[in-house]
């Protein structure tokens, strides 16, 4: 475990467990915690693991951006794009990223999430785009992803209200994938889930990824070279021999 000013980070041999850790401040993101999960991303970069990305089970997952530095950023600050950058990259991690959620992901904080893969939530979880009410847009992924999770109405309904979406409306609208009853049970849910990605061929699993996240434009050439490049891969021929042996041997 190796701790950071703003995060913490574990890493284990299939994946690598991060932490936001700065509860005084609801872990809202500033800027050494944009360092820090940038320093995250080149180790996944360079030695490809799933990631789990939470703020823990003590009632937050992240308060946004913070606002005490969002309120001095001029336009160019802006355009240098501090949390996007960010968000997307974690977005173009090789490996699936869950984020562990529970109590507050709201503006930044709910954007966070977005990036990620995939979205497991406690019951007492809430997802909220506040952005308008603080005279910005929400800058950092929502205008896209968020419909492409929720349809595009339902996401101008949660961006133009900022409105909070509890975890109950958002298992049911697709933005989380599993819903647990109790914040101790979060932390578990999400590493079962990586589990079963585990279980999966890492190279198979990297490619289909990509050809999810691809433009429509991309189909199915991208889908042609990544299986050519899987049928060719020893793996592959080792996975399925194993299927085959184990039925001829029942
Ligand atoms: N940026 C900077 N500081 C933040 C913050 C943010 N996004 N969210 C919370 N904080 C700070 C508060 O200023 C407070 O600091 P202080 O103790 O020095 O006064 C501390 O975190 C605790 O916040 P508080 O509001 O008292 O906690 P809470 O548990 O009652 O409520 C939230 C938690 C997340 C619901 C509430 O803090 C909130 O609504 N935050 C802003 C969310 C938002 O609008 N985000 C969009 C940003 S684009």
């Amino acid at each position: 475990m190796s701790e950071r000013a703003s995060v913490r980070v574990e890493e284990r041999p299939d994946r690598v467990v991060v932490t936001l850790d700065r509860p005084d401040k609801r872990n809202a993101v500033d800027a050494d915690m944009v360092a820090e999960l940038h320093e995250v991303c080149a180790a996944v970069e360079r030695e490809p693991r799933l990631l789990l990305l939470t703020g823990g089970a003590d009632g937050i997952f992240a308060a946004g951006a913070d606002i005490a530095q969002l309120r001095e950023r001029n336009r160019t600050d802006a355009l240098a794009a501090i949390n996007s950058a960010l968000f997307a990259r974690i977005r173009a991690l090789p490996l699936p990223t869950v984020a562990a959620v529970d109590g507050p992901a709201l503006g930044g904080g709910a954007e966070l999430s977005y990036a990620c893969d995939l979205r497991v939530c406690t019951a007492r979880a809430f997802f909220g785009q506040p952005e308008v009410r603080l005279g910005i847009i929400a800058g950092a992924g929502a205008t896209h992803r968020l419909p492409a999770l929720v349809g595009e109405a339902r996401a101008k309904e949660l961006l133009f209200t900022g409105r909070r979406v509890d975890a109950a409306e958002a298992l049911r609208i697709g933005l989380v994938n599993r819903v647990v009853d109790e914040p101790t049970e979060l932390l578990g849910a999400a590493h079962e889930l990586l589990d079963e990605m585990a279980r999966a061929s890492s190279l198979a699993l990297r490619l289909t990824k990509l050809a999810v996240d691809a433009p429509a434009a991309a189909h199915p050439q991208l889908d042609l070279v990544s299986q050519a490049v899987l049928f060719e891969d020893e793996e592959k021929r080792r996975r399925m021999t194993e299927f085959l042996e184990r039925r001829r041997d029942r």
